[in-house]
């Protein structure tokens, strides 16, 4: 029989007949990637946040946006679904789609499932981040774990009619009107219309941001429970329409029920693995869990903004070997030197070489450096004995091109 409770992120939980999380999905809580030093997602998490932090700034030019990127992917059924007037019988909360712990929780299946606490804590302006687990195919564009970006934003209706020069015929909530395609029954169009105007400029401000003023782009209908009206947002990339993200205005009876009774507000939610997938060539999704070298040094940058093209790694294993030599000492010395000899000699079987340590003797002052040269052929396995012999050939030519000196 299987145990009563499980304990989860230093919680612990009981089981019942809803339990279907797997220990390989309970492997992947709290790595939290999208926070990872150096990762691609987490460059693109900053990406977005900056765009935030630029659009809105407050009276002392300080950025509006509040960011919560650590809060605990465990949540209620209330929160993941209740609280966003998801119904009862909503295909969403099936078993076969959601990882339950027990009844009544589970892990998020959107970072939306936080959007109602945090109005409810009176904030106006906010970004929830973080992994969110969905019951998948695997393949190279889905994985039951990825990461998600929300933003809210919530006005007064001073702040919606700032620009108009006389606000006083005018109002954000009527009564008495139904329901329609444009907009809720509280609301007026021109609210929404304004609303509609500052969401959308924004989120096409953020895909251009990311990829550029030219990329193509269009606004498509659609529906959530949580949101009306609501578009998707799709850009063009290698000429295939694909959808980033889901938007709208935020149902009113939210907003009554978070006590934020005197706003009208806007949300959207994002993937950031699609996003960071196009901007970097990615071609499966699985690799944002790699933890090989080969792929995580590529991302390895101290500009979040530089633009970098994946290169795709073999599959079969790595060797690597250190080397370390003292440098000459009356001969000017450069690591490009030494790099183009190990490309020379390895040719495609050196996948990466890295600076790993500088050492300067005291009293000779002489200086040593170390690399280590990673080995990986892309067709086959390369056997030790094989990169031994390069790594020789490496040492010889280098002692003599070089004028160093192998420790
Ligand atoms: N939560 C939605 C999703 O995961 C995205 C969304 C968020 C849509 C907020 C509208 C508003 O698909």
């Amino acid at each position: 029989k299987s145990p009563r409770t499980i304990k989860l992120l230093n919680y612990k939980y009981s089981t019942d007949n809803w339990t279907n999380i797997t220990p390989k999905i309970i492997s992947h809580l709290g790595q939290n990637l999208h926070i990872a030093k150096n990762h691609p997602l987490s460059y693109v998490r900053q990406r977005i946040i900056n765009h935030f932090y630029k659009s809105y700034l407050n009276r002392l030019g300080n950025p509006l946006f509040s960011v919560y990127d650590n809060i605990n992917p465990i949540v209620t059924t209330v929160q993941n679904f209740d609280s966003l007037l998801i119904p009862i019988d909503h295909v969403s909360r099936a078993k076969s789609d959601c990882y339950y712990i027990n009844q009544e929780t589970l892990l998020r299946a959107h970072t939306t499932a936080h959007q109602a606490e945090l109005i409810a804590l009176g904030l106006d302006n906010f970004l929830i981040i973080g992994d969110v687990y969905r019951r998948d195919e695997i393949d190279c564009t889905h994985y039951p774990v990825f990461h998600q970006v929300d933003g809210v934003r919530l006005c007064t209706m001073e702040q919606i009619f700032k620009n108009v020069r006389d606000p006083s015929k005018l109002n954000i909530f009527e009564y008495g009107s139904n329901e329609s395609i444009d907009k809720q029954r509280y609301h007026t169009l021109e609210a929404v219309k304004i609303m509609e105007y500052d969401l959308k400029k924004t989120l096409v401000g953020l895909v251009q941001t990311l990829f550029g003023k030219d990329i193509k782009y269009r606004w498509v209908n659609q529906i959530f429970p949580f949101t009306h009206p609501s578009w998707e947002l799709e850009i063009c990339f290698n000429d295939k329409w694909l959808e980033i993200l889901g938007c709208g205005i935020i149902r009113q009876e939210i907003l009554h029920k978070t006590g934020a009774v005197d706003r009208i507000g806007w949300a959207f939610g994002l993937g950031l693995e699609r996003l960071a997938m196009c901007l970097y060539s990615i071609p499966d999704i699985r690799l944002f869990w790699s933890t090989d070298s080969g792929f995580l040094n590529q991302f390895v940058t101290d500009n979040i903004n530089s633009s970098i093209t994946y290169k795709p790694i073999s599959l079969h294993p790595q060797c690597t070997n250190d080397i370390s030599f003292w440098l000459p000492q009356d001969i000017e010395y450069s690591s490009n030197d030494f790099y183009d000899i190990v490309r020379e000699i390895g040719g495609d079987k050196v996948e990466q070489i890295l600076l790993i340590d500088t050492y300067v003797n005291p009293k000779t002052k002489r200086t040593s450096h170390c690399y280590k040269i990673v080995y990986r052929h892309m067709e086959r396995v390369l056997s030790q004995e094989e990169v031994n012999k390069i790594h020789k050939q490496i040492e010889i030519t280098i002692s003599k091109q070089l004028n160093v000196v192998i420790r």
